[in-house]
């Protein structure tokens, strides 16, 4: 294609290097930056006919309304939650995510949260690497991952991945859906309050979102009680955070292993000299395997539409 007739795309936010590269040999690509002032946008960016970016900026109403010929969002992630969906739709903008291929790695993550938060992984690291093992200071005793109950909440994709990994180990796995899930031999708890009494362990694997805000409130994690502990490798939102860091606190919860937070990339300070939390900076697809099948999973949609033909993985 001669740079006449590549169309062009912004590239919102700085992406994924491999990414990048991809859409440069296809596309004339423009950046532009969330904090941009977006009613000053060159003549040229205005052109574009496609957007892509990723989870954590996603594509809010006013960057769509600044680009005229938008045609389609391509998203470098499967969480859609910080797309104005309802928006590309009233505006007939296409948006594409990348499912599946991330599924297997999220999952790992989730099962390397929950044993590294149960077995004190991070604080016997800690207890090592300052001395105070030499010292003679004993590590704590740790719970048990070999029999516990395991409440995954939402079971699609990634849950169900989860709890394969798990079934070897577990003592039961319990799921809790809006409605009970088809195919599957997982017991399923309607009551959220319920779920969590019954569980060992929460793993928060549903989507994000409006819907989701919250879900796990003070009163779930109250019912999931002193030696419970909880894994989000979902969205931070999904949890309601201050709730969460004051059990954390006084140790009405027994710990969490958290990849996701309310406000990325801000933490609560307060879990900094927690022990019994484990924390990682939104890693769940962070494997070099993963990252290229997602930049080529978004290439793909794109030059799909740009071919006039269906897209690979739709929202909307
Ligand atoms: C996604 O792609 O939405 C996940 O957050 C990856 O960790």
């Amino acid at each position: 294609m001669t740079d006449q007739t590549r169309p062009t795309i912004v590239a919102y936010g700085p992406l994924y290097p491999y990414l990048t590269d991809q859409l440069e040999q296809r596309f004339t690509v423009h950046n532009v930056t969330a904090d941009a002032d977006m009613s000053a946008l060159p003549a040229e960016v205005l052109e574009a006919r496609a957007l892509v970016s990723f989870g954590s900026v996603g594509a809010p109403a006013t960057i769509m309304d600044a680009l005229p010929k938008l045609e389609m969002i391509g998203l470098f992630s499967v969480g859609y939650d910080k797309v104005d969906v309802d928006h590309a739709r009233a505006k007939g903008v296409r948006v594409t995510n990348t499912p599946d291929v991330l599924t297997d790695d999220v999952a790992d993550l989730a099962v390397g949260l929950l044993y590294a938060t149960v077995r004190n992984i991070a604080a016997n690291d800690q207890l090592v690497r300052s001395g105070g093992w030499a010292r003679g200071e004993k590590p704590a005793l740790a719970g048990r991952v070999t029999g516990a109950t395991i409440g995954i909440l939402g079971l699609g994709r990634i849950g169900r991945a989860i709890a394969k990994r798990l079934e070897p180990v577990a003592g039961e796995i319990l799921y809790h859906n809006r409605k009970p899930a088809a195919d599957t031999a997982y017991r399923y708890v309607a009551d959220a309050i319920d779920f969590a009494r019954q569980s060992d362990v929460i793993i928060v694997a549903t989507s994000g979102g409006p819907e989701a805000a919250k879900l796990v409130d003070g009163a779930m994690l109250d019912a999931l009680g002193p030696d419970g502990v909880i894994v989000n490798i979902s969205r931070g939102g999904v949890i309601d955070e201050a709730a969460m860091v004051d059990r954390l606190a006084d140790r009405r919860i027994a710990g969490a292993g958290l990849d996701v937070f309310a406000h990325e990339p801000h933490v609560p300070e307060a879990l900094f000299a927690m022990d019994h939390v484990v924390l990682q900076p939104h890693q769940g697809s962070a494997t070099v395997h993963t990252r290229k099948a997602m930049a080529d999973l978004v290439v793909a949609n794109l030059d799909a539409w740009f071919a006039g033909e269906a897209l690979l993985t739709p929202v909307v």
